[in-house]
């Protein structure tokens, strides 16, 4: 299906038999964690519906739009392997009719220009701005989204709450390589010495975990140590936030943390993220 109609028809079908309805909101150039995500839905609901489009409005002047992985046939048979008939590929045009610079936009506030937020403007603006118009196309009772953007888990849970949108939001856990190495469908541009040096990006993390019970300072030192043993990692940021307001913590935080890292290793931009308890 490529048009909101299309979507909506197979929707109201869907509920006129009384069925639920899963969202499974993606780019494309489908991985295991897409399937993760996938069955996930499908635990959730009866039919699930997922939306490929690589959303213009979320990438920025210099960013990899042109350069995204694009391969909606092969997304299309992972996705009839995986039992998901409902495929929504809209053109951009479909989605932003008035051009991707949308004159109504959802903001992210100010969590949209920390972190990720801060290397890439206006992503998290793009962002919420079509994962509620795919919320509005869809009405889903769940849709998911994989806990490795934990900002953009964080911002997408809060602007449904902000704005009453009646969804469920489901977290699924980061898949990983055998390695460590968490999917991303960047990595296929990984060459084979930059792959392993990307497993920088989840040893940092363990490290910061093995850390733990000595504290936020010994958790981001530990993680630090490991990204500079490595000088084909550029730093972006390093953080700890608590998963629940994403403020960064103090020394003196006890309880669930998160730790953020996002990296580029060649001209490939990485993200991982993993949550601890500091006792
Ligand atoms: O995480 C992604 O793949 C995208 O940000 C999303 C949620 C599909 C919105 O374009």
């Amino acid at each position: 299906m490529t048009t909101i109609a299309a979507v909506r028809d197979v929707v109201h079908a869907a509920r006129s038999r009384g069925e639920r309805i899963a969202l499974v909101p993606t780019m494309g150039a489908l991985h295991e964690g897409h399937l993760a995500l996938v069955e996930a839905a499908h635990e959730h609901a009866d039919v699930v519906v997922v939306s490929i489009f690589v959303n213009p409005m979320q990438f920025g002047p210099t960013e990899d739009l042109a350069r995204y992985p694009r391969d909606l046939d092969a997304d299309r048979a992972r996705l009839a392997e995986a039992g998901v008939a409902a495929i929504f590929a809209p053109t951009a045009e479909e989605m932003y009719p008035t051009g991707a610079a949308s004159p109504t936009v959802v903001t992210a506030g100010h969590l949209g220009t920390v972190l990720e937020g801060r290397s890439r403007r206006g992503h998290y603006d793009g962002v919420l701005t079509v994962v509620s118009k795919l919320l509005h196309i869809v009405a889903p009772d769940v849709a998911c989204f994989g806990e490795k953007d934990a900002q953009q888990l964080f911002l997408v849970r809060r602007m449904v709450r902000d704005l009453d949108m009646p969804v469920e939001i489901v977290g699924v856990p980061t898949v990983r390589d055998a390695d460590g190495l968490a999917l991303s469908s960047r990595n296929r541009f990984l060459s084979g010495h930059d792959r392993r040096t990307a497993l920088t990006l989840s040893r940092a993390l363990e490290a910061a975990g093995a850390s733990a019970d000595r504290g936020v300072e010994a958790m981001i030192a530990a993680a630090q140590g490991v990204i500079q043993s490595d000088t084909g990692v550029q730093l972006d940021y390093l953080a700890v936030v608590d998963p629940a307001t994403f403020a960064f913590v103090g020394e003196a935080h006890h309880g669930p943390v998160q730790v953020l890292v996002a990296a580029r290793v060649g001209d490939v931009r990485l993200i991982d993220t993993a949550t601890f308890a500091i006792p």
